[in-house]
This record gives C-alpha cells, sequence and structure tokens, in this order.
C-alpha cells in the first residue's frame, strides 16, 4: 500500500532521513521505533504532505504522492494523528469530529448549516462511538482528560475515512490505564485500516506490531517481525538498551 524508494530529506547540513525504503502492506499495523531524533516523525510529516522530501519518491497504492501538498494526501486516504495534540478546544468532542467528516464528505461550504448534513452527524457520533467518547459528545474538547483528548485525535483522523492511519505516539503522557486502553482501540480500529504507528514502549511494540521498522539517524536499521526485532543485537545495541 505505501512504499518508499531512496526517500531522504536534509534540513541544511543534517541529513533527518537517508535513502529510506520502507514497504507497508494492506492491513498491516507497523510500528515504527528508534531512539530521539531518529527521523520517525520527520518520515510521517514527508508521508503526509507536510515536509517536502530532498529526494526519492513515495508511493501510495502504486501512485506517486512525493512533494503533494497534505490536502490530496490526505484525500487520498491518509490521515493522521500528531506528536502533540491538535485538536479544537473550545468545540465540542462532536464538532471537532464532524468537522473533519465534513471536510472529507462535503467539502467547505458556508452557506448550509451544518444540521442539514445527517450524515455528518451520524458518521461523527459512530467515530466517536469507536474510539469511545460517544458519552463526551456534548463535552469542551478542553474539557476532555489528556487521555480522552488523544483518542479524540484518533477520532478525527478516522472521520476523514482514511486507508492508511498515522499515529505518532498516541499514547504519549498517558497512564499506564489509558494507554491499555488506547492500544486496545488501535488493535480495535486496525480491522478496516494499515495502521503506522510511531511508540516508544517496548512492549507494547511487540503485542501489536505485525512488523516493526527501526529508524537510527535517519536510516533503517532493521525491518523485520517482532521477534526478530527483539532478538536483533544491532537492535540492542543502538536501543533496546538505552
Ligand atoms: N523542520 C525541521 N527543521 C530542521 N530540523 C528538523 C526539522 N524536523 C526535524 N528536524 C531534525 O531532524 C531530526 C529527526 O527529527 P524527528 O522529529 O523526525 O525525530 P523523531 O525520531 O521523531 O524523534 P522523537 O522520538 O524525539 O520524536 C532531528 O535531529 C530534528 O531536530
Ligand atoms: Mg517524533
Amino acid at each position: 500500500m505505501l512504499r518508499t524508494e531512496g526517500l531522504t530529506i536534509r534540513f541544511g547540513g543534517l541529513t533527518a532521513l537517508n535513502n529510506v525504503n520502507v514497504g507497508i502492506g494492506r492491513g498491516e499495523i507497523r510500528a515504527i521505533i528508534g531512539p530521539n531524533g531518529a527521523g520517525k516523525s520527520t518520515f510521517f510529516n514527508c508521508v503526509t504532505g507536510v515536509l517536502r522530501p530532498t529526494s526519492g519518491r513515495i508511493l501510495l497504492n502504486g501512485n506517486d504522492i512525493t512533494g503533494q501538498p497534505p490536502n490530496l494526501i490526505s484525500r487520498s486516504g491518509v490521515a493522521r494523528s500528531y506528536q502533540i495534540t491538535n485538536i479544537l478546544p473550545n468545540a465540542t468532542t462532536l464538532e471537532n469530529v464532524r468537522i473533519a467528516a465534513q471536510s472529507r464528505r462535503h467539502g467547505w461550504n458556508m452557506f448550509r448549516h451544518y444540521t442539514e448534513f445527517r450524515d455528518i452527524i451520524d458518521k461523527a457520533q459512530a467515530v466517536l462511538a469507536s474510539v469511545g467518547l460517544a458519552g463526551k459528545a456534548d463535552e469542551l474538547a478542553s474539557n476532555l482528560s489528556h487521555g480522552e483528548q488523544r483518542n479524540l485525535e484518533i477520532g478525527i483522523a478516522l472521520a476523514t475515512e482514511p486507508q492508511l492511519l498515522c499515529l505518532d505516539e498516541p499514547t504519549a503522557g498517558m497512564s499506564a490505564a489509558e494507554t491499555h486502553d488506547t492500544m486496545q482501540l488501535v488493535r480495535k480500529i486496525s480491522k478496516d485500516l494499515t495502521i503506522l504507528i510511531v511508540e516508544h514502549d517496548m512492549q507494547l511494540v511487540m503485542e501489536l506490531a505485525d512488523r516493526i521498522t527501526v529508524f537510527h539517524y535517519g536510516e533503517v536499521l532493521a525491518d523485520g517481525p517482532p521477534a526478530e526485532i527483539q532478538s536483533n543485537p544491532r537492535v540492542q545495541e543502538v536501543y533496546l538498551k538505552t
């Protein structure tokens, strides 16, 4: 579904990604791990069009999407959540999801009131239920707990009806219980989606992912099933022991 070929990006003298070749199959849960500054978020930024690579190609279902703007890539079916929460705090939980759903189904239409779009509200409510926030629909997003806000962010991404969902540290700052719930949530939504997830907790990654790609200084250090990654001596050296 997603393939990068020789993906490279430089920021001045810093090569943040260097000749990255990664292939992700449809329906897979792929984890990306690696030390701080390894290039994980930069990889997401390239795939979602936030950053334009210096060289190399990104193919989605065989189509070259390299350098396309984020809105086009989103329309091609790629959604993401950010490492830092990216919700509208002064809108309700439902509105946050509804706006994302509407941008996909009807585009922006300032002249029709949103309550006309019954299908959008139904969609938004279904999404809220799927991320465990049905009971918080009318709550201001700013009143949600940190964990609920992170799950809302997954809901906002889901509302755009993606084929590929990129989650950048979705459990960052969560309690152990919230982390557990979010991982259950990711596993549940993965049934209909391909998921790319950056996650620091090794235990969680090993349980969740079909395959793991290890980044190190902007390069792919290893790529394989969890058991293989866990026993890879180079991975243990640079990552698991730190
Ligand atoms: N827009 C940018 N301009 C300049 N340098 C950048 C930019 N984005 C990232 N970098 C640098 O590229 C490198 C990779 O950063 P990136 O955020 O991708 O790492 P990461 O693997 O996501 O790390 P973390 O685990 O801390 O989130 C870092 O050295 C970072 O400082
Ligand atoms: Mg990052």
